[in-house]
């Protein structure tokens, strides 16, 4: 039984807080460290053409702008309006993107993806959260979803690995690369 409707407000606070200060709070766009994570994110995502593709938690868009090259359509959400101004930028450019503003699993959109990816964000949500979110997945996606989680402690209640751990639960096994810092796990559901 979920225990609430919405995102937890201690998280929507939280992050909120992290875009007032800065529209790239991670260094998204500088880092070399995310430059290399978004390269083996791209190597196990494979080069498409992916029909629907979706990515939840998109932040300020840097990864999507690249991700985009590989997609016919790529739909995009955040919950956070700051995130969504920063990536509706870096992405107008890109007529086959779609932004849309909510939050996983509550606002999922009524789309049936060939490519769900799930770039940090898994931890962001609660248990609960994460399996609604592996049985729409089990319900509407087709195809590659990607988890990409850094190892290390997070400020949330989950890490990525217990994070993957409960999605695993509802998808049932995928693939692990480990890499420095973090880990990319591949669940490929069936057509
Ligand atoms: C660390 S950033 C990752 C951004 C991007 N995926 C990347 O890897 O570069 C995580 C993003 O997920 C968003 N987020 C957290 N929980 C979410 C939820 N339940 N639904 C949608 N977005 C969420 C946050 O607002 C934030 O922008």
């Amino acid at each position: 039984m979920r225990r609430s409707s919405l995102p937890r407000k201690d998280t929507l606070d939280h992050l909120t807080r992290l875009y007032s200060a800065s529209d790239d709070p991670w260094d998204h766009r500088t880092s070399a460290y995310e430059a290399g994570k978004y390269a083996a994110t791209l190597a196990a995502i494979g080069p498409g053409p992916f029909r629907e593709a979706l990515e939840i938690g998109c932040g300020n868009g840097t990864l999507a702008r690249q991700l985009a090259l590989r997609c016919t359509r790529l739909t995009v959400m955040d919950c956070i309006p700051a995130a969504l101004q920063a990536a509706r930028q870096v992405l107008a450019p890109l007529a086959q993107v779609t932004v849309i503003e909510g939050a996983a699993p509550q606002d999922l959109p009524r789309l049936d993806p060939d490519l769900v990816v799930l770039s940090e964000v898994l931890y962001f949500l609660t248990p609960d959260e994460i399996a609604d979110l592996g049985r729409w997945l089990r319900d509407h996606a087709t195809g590659p979803v990607i988890a990409v989680n850094w190892t290390g402690p997070t400020d949330e209640a989950l890490d990525g690995a217990s994070a993957v751990a409960l999605l695993a639960e509802a998808l049932g096994p995928g693939t692990t690369d480990h890499h420095e810092g973090f880990r990319v796990d591949r669940f490929d559901l069936p057509g």
